[in-house]
């Protein structure tokens, strides 16, 4: 069925014959397929009789020598799944299976994309960035520690490069235009995190997304914040330069040195909030965080200190 529709991804029309003579199958296969791409992928086909089939937008599919073409300089082998349940599920099968980290796990789309906090991640075909890079940590707790949030730096700032830039960060880790979520992190740890493990830094961005009933928070994508579309190959590899950036400085650094740039981002700076921890409710106002990525409430004029990953905020009406 991929095949079919490498074979249409430029946009123009092709006629059911010669679709047919480059796949070797009959032209009511080539229908059958068709099909198949609408009713799987959500995708839009034009049939014109005479002209043939034509995708009603041009498509441009992940690509690992494109990204490695745009970031010569990252050099992890990159799996690209055309489709699979979670990229980060995928990932942990891979250490399962004894792969060296790096690397890195991308798919077209997911079928059970997860979220945080037992969400779902809407991800439609070729439409948005799933990401899971792999690293395989030796050095103990020092270098998880805020390590959720310097990828959340890091994606903000690979969009802020490519012109998103109303980007910002949310504790612990979402990017938001304004209320609106563009991108999020789950991370998700097997091994012993005080000896050697194995982390995989889940994120997905909302690329050219324009339309889903299966979002059920405020979102936007890159490309309702430009008006245009984005190519994934490239926001991949902008990406992994920017993440090799910071995880370097993260390594050598530790997180308290990028505690004030996350601080400087974060868009709910000293506003009045609600933190949420299954049916318990805090209520404070965002004072920032500590070294270690923790968030840090004052609670009726006492600060007091927040971490797990079970954690969500909200804001209050009267912030
Ligand atoms: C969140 O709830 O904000 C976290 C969303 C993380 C989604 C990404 S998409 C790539 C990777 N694979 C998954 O199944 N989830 C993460």
């Amino acid at each position: 069925m991929l095949t079919l529709l490498k074979l249409l991804k430029d946009g123009r029309f092709h006629s059911g014959q010669a679709l047919g003579a480059a796949l070797g199958v009959t032209r009511s296969a080539v229908w059958k397929q068709l099909q198949h791409l609408e009713a799987d992928l959500g995708l839009s086909i034009h049939k014109v009789r005479g002209r043939g089939y034509q995708l009603a937008a041009p498509l441009t599919l992940l690509d690992p020598a494109e990204v490695g073409r745009f970031s010569p300089a990252c050099e992890w082998p990159v799996l690209v799944f055309d489709s699979i349940d979670s990229t980060n599920a995928e990932a942990l099968r891979a250490i399962e299976r004894n792969q060296i980290a790096p690397f890195l796990v991308l798919a077209e789309r997911q079928t059970a994309g997860r979220g945080r906090r037992g969400r779902k991640w809407a991800s439609p075909f070729a439409e948005n960035v799933y990401f899971s890079l792999v690293l395989r940590i030796e050095g103990g707790m020092r270098q998880l520690e805020g390590l959720s949030l310097v990828v959340g730096l890091a994606v903000m700032q690979t969009l802020r490069e490519l012109g998103i830039s109303g980007a910002g960060l949310k504790w612990p880790n979402d990017v938001l235009v304004g209320q609106k979520k563009i991108a999020g992190i789950l991370l998700e740890l097997v091994g012993d995190p005080a000896d050697v493990c194995h982390v995989v830094l889940g994120v997905g961005i909302n690329v050219n997304m324009q339309m889903t009933d299966e979002v059920d928070q405020q979102w936007t994508s890159m490309r309702l914040e430009s008006g245009k579309a984005f190519d994934r190959n490239h926001l991949v590899a902008t990406l992994g330069i920017m993440l090799q950036k910071y995880l370097a400085r993260h390594q050598s650094e530790g997180f308290s040195t990028i505690q004030a740039e996350w601080e400087q981002n974060h868009l709910w700076q000293g506003r009045a909030v609600s933190l949420i921890a299954g049916v318990n409710q805090i209520d404070g106002e965002v004072l920032g965080i500590d070294s270690q990525g923790a968030l840090r409430l004052k609670v009726g004029g006492v600060e007091k200190v927040f971490s797990g990953g079970e954690l969500s905020l909200r804001l209050r009406n009267d912030s």
